[in-house]
């Protein structure tokens, strides 16, 4: 399907990607409008082996056996409340499809500019859109990543180019929508709920499914630059992969943990209409990317959603079962994603703008 383009702003600065950045020759330290100050006392622990983010078998989630997925369900509701993230193993999505999906992403960074020009768009909800730091007219500081966004479901789009790119990513985007639908359903029942009923509240089979693939280029100061500054996800469940290179700290117990995934493993999130239907009882949990001086890495994240049209509300069973108040108004989750992007909400939690104000 030919993909709408909607063209450039005029007024939008034109900013080289930070490929073309990275690649110029000898660039030895941060040029300022990348500099990004972090605090040295706020940096990811790396080595307490204490600190990691729980691990989920899904052969044993979708085990005939009721026991073994009982215990599963039990450990993705203590991980969805305790660290809002977990890593997934054994999955069957094969390993060599995920490198051929980061593969094909890492060829349509390595595109001339030129080639990529026409992708360059700039709302929202556009079906393809590249680019590089997170919104070039907004930004204050700029980050050192360039991006690829892709709508994947409800209906599939893609690009013609790379050559691969559309077969590997129709692929990667069906395998990937299955496993995210069975952690779904996962999630639901760890709530004590039916498994389909986050689904069916949500209109998970026309639900966003965006491909969102990081390009972070090697960083001649690493602690001077950040590929994604701390924020918190919008949709329901994130899916994430990435080359074998780390750079994912999770926030947990005020402190940032660098996310070490096993080779081949999704490393999933909660975002922030799954902490909305549970009125705060799954986190949604503030991580941002670091970049490093060695070599690129490339992550592959995969947001799931409501809807467009659909509005997440705290759901009803649970309240009562806890004996609480809703703590959010609805809103669409097209709505909430608009207001993600606008200025006045830059890397903000969005959720407080829903929040019941007397509660
Ligand atoms: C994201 C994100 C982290 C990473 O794309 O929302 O959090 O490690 N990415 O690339
Ligand atoms: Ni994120």
């Amino acid at each position: 399907m030919a993909p709408t383009v909607t063209s450039v702003d005029a007024s939008e600065p034109k900013v080289a990607s930070i490929k073309t950045v990275a690649d110029s020759d000898a660039l030895t330290y941060v040029p300022s409008e990348y500099t990004y100050t972090m605090d040295p006392n706020d940096k990811g622990d790396e080595n307490d082996p204490e600190h990691s983010i729980p691990i989920i078998d899904f052969a044993l989630l979708t085990s005939a056996s009721p026991d073994e997925r009982a215990q599963m369900i039990q450990k993705i509701g203590k991980a969805c409340e305790e660290w809002g993230f977990f890593q997934v193993i054994n999955h069957g999505v094969p390993e060599s499809l995920m490198k051929e999906m980061i593969d094909a992403c890492r060829r349509f960074f390595e595109l001339p500019e030129e080639e990529k020009k026409e992708f360059q768009t700039r709302n929202l909800l556009d079906p393809i859109k590249c680019g590089t730091s997170f919104n070039v007219a907004i930004d204050k500081v700029r980050l050192w990543r360039d991006y690829l966004k892709v709508i994947a479901h409800p209906e599939f789009n893609s690009l013609y180019k790379p050559a691969g790119y559309s077969e590997v990513s129709l692929e990667f985007s069906k395998r990937t929508h299955a496993v995210a639908t069975e952690i779904l359903n996962g999630i639901s029942e760890s709530l004590g709920l039916e498994a389909d009923y986050i689904a069916k509240a949500m209109n998970w089979d026309r639900g966003l499914q965006i491909l969102a693939a990081n390009y972070y280029p090697a960083c001649p100061q690493p602690d001077l630059a950040i590929g994604i500054p701390p924020h918190t996800d919008h949709g329901l469940v994130t899916l994430l992969i990435q080359n074998d290179m780390c750079g994912l700290e999770v926030k947990h117990n005020d402190q940032w943990v660098l996310v070490k995934a096993a080779p081949g493993a999704f490393v999933v999130n909660v975002g922030d209409q799954m902490q909305i239907l549970t009125n705060d009882k799954y986190k949604s949990v503030w991580h941002r990317a670091t970049v490093n001086n060695t070599a690129t890495r490339i992550s592959i994240a995969v947001p799931h959603g409501p809807a467009l049209d659909t509005p997440a509300l705290p759901i009803s069973e649970l309240l009562e079962k806890e004996g609480e108040k809703a703590k959010y108004i609805g809103m669409t989750y097209e709505k909430f994603m608009e207001l993600q992007a606008s200025p006045a909400a830059y890397m903000m939690p969005c959720l407080d703008h829903l929040r019941v104000k007397d509660n």
